[in-house]
């Protein structure tokens, strides 16, 4: 084997979050401006360069495959990217495919994904109303979502249900998430919003800190702290009345940054060592020349990738950095 990749804080990287595209059947207001433009075609990576990013990332390491978007189901034939992927469960060289989605395509894909060998989805459901739902969304349809929730637990996948926590009608409802999410067996993971891409709205107004959050809840619900890591950036606690398990993705009040195991790839190619950078470097040029040539690109990178995040509570209202989240999928 060959020797893993290693930041210059000592860091492993066992994570990748490969976007698949940067579009999206969904507008979500913390994530996209109102009118996005897209990537033309032709700058995307295809599905075999995608395939072939990943081959150098796992053969250097990595044991869990995040495919995110934008939306990753939106992108034609990725099911077949899906099935060429799995040979690295199979093989034992991955401990994880799976996907981050908005749950609209699950009903047509849960059962495939479910015999590539995935075992978990998670799906963003940030209200349970149908027209809070299309506010958030801008367009969405949540009854699309519920049935892709309902599918992706008949197919036998875990769900993992992610909000985006908010100030007002998210702490009114988040009671009710909790109750609806630990009654299908589902975890519900609470993000706090980060300052990524301007999305015509001020941020300032609608984060909120799930320190406070916490606290809220732990007055109506016993809290107990979970060893569980799932490998991503989340803090679990057991929520004794319902027995399910609420995970925390705290960025901006308790930062995770010295624990970060992770790395992004766009659709296009290029590596993003820190959500909270701008700087990306290209992949694509080095892949078209050998894989030796992308390992060394990839390992210069990581001795610059950044201890921290530099997002603030205090600086919301101004994006920290430019590109939206819907660029990488987080
Ligand atoms: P699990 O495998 O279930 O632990 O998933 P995950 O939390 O790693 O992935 P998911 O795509 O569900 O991401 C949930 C939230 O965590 C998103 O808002 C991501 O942007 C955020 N997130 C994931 N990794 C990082 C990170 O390294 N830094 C920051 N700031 N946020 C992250
Ligand atoms: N801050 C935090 N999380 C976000 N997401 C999208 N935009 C943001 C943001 N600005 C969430 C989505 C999805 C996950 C990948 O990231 O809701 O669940
Ligand atoms: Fe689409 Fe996800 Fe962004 Fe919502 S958060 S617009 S579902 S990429």
């Amino acid at each position: 084997t060959t020797a893993p990749l290693i930041d210059s804080f000592g860091r492993k990287v066992t994570y990748l979050r490969l976007s698949v595209t940067d579009r999206c059947d969904l507008r979500c207001t913390y994530c996209m401006a109102e009118n996005m433009t897209f990537l033309p075609r032709r700058e995307v990576l295809s599905l075999e360069e995608l395939a072939q990013l990943s081959d150098v990332f796992i053969r250097h390491g990595v044991r869990k495959l995040r495919l995110t978007g934008g939306e990753p189901l939106v992108r034609r034939d990725v099911m077949d990217l899906f099935k060429d992927l799995s040979k690295y469960l199979q093989s034992g060289m991955l401990d994880e495919l799976t996907l981050t989605t908005n749950g609209t395509l699950l009903a047509k894909y849960a059962e495939t994904l479910a015999a590539c060998g995935v075992k978990r989805v998670n799906v963003s459901l940030d209200t349970l109303d149908p027209a809070r739902y299309r506010e958030v969304t801008r367009i969405g349809d949540i009854r699309m979502v519920l049935a892709g929730i309902d599918a992706a637990i008949s197919a036998g996948l875990q769900v993992k249900l992610n909000a985006v926590a908010s100030r007002g009608a998210f702490e009114d409802e988040v009671d009710a998430l909790i109750a609806f999410a630990h009654a299908r067996g589902a975890d519900l993971t609470l993000i706090e919003e980060m300052p990524l891409g301007d999305t015509g709205l001020d941020r300032s107004q609608s984060v909120l800190s799930l320190r406070d959050l916490q606290a809220d809840l732990a007055k109506r619900w016993t809290l107990t702290p979970q060893r569980k890591n799932s490998g991503g950036p989340a803090r679990y606690m057991r929520v004794e009345q319902t027995g399910g398990q609420i995970g925390f993705i705290s960025p901006m009040s308790c930062n995770f940054c010295a624990l970060c195991n992770r790395v992004r790839v766009s659709c296009m190619g290029q590596l993003y060592t820190c959500m909270g950078d701008e700087g990306s470097v290209d992949l694509r040029a080095p892949l078209r020349h050998s894989e030796t040539a992308v390992e060394g690109t990839i390992r210069a990178a990581l001795m610059a990738k950044p201890e921290r995040h530099s997002f603030d509570l205090d600086r919301m209202a101004e994006p920290a950095v430019t590109r939206h989240m819907s660029a990488l999928g987080g």
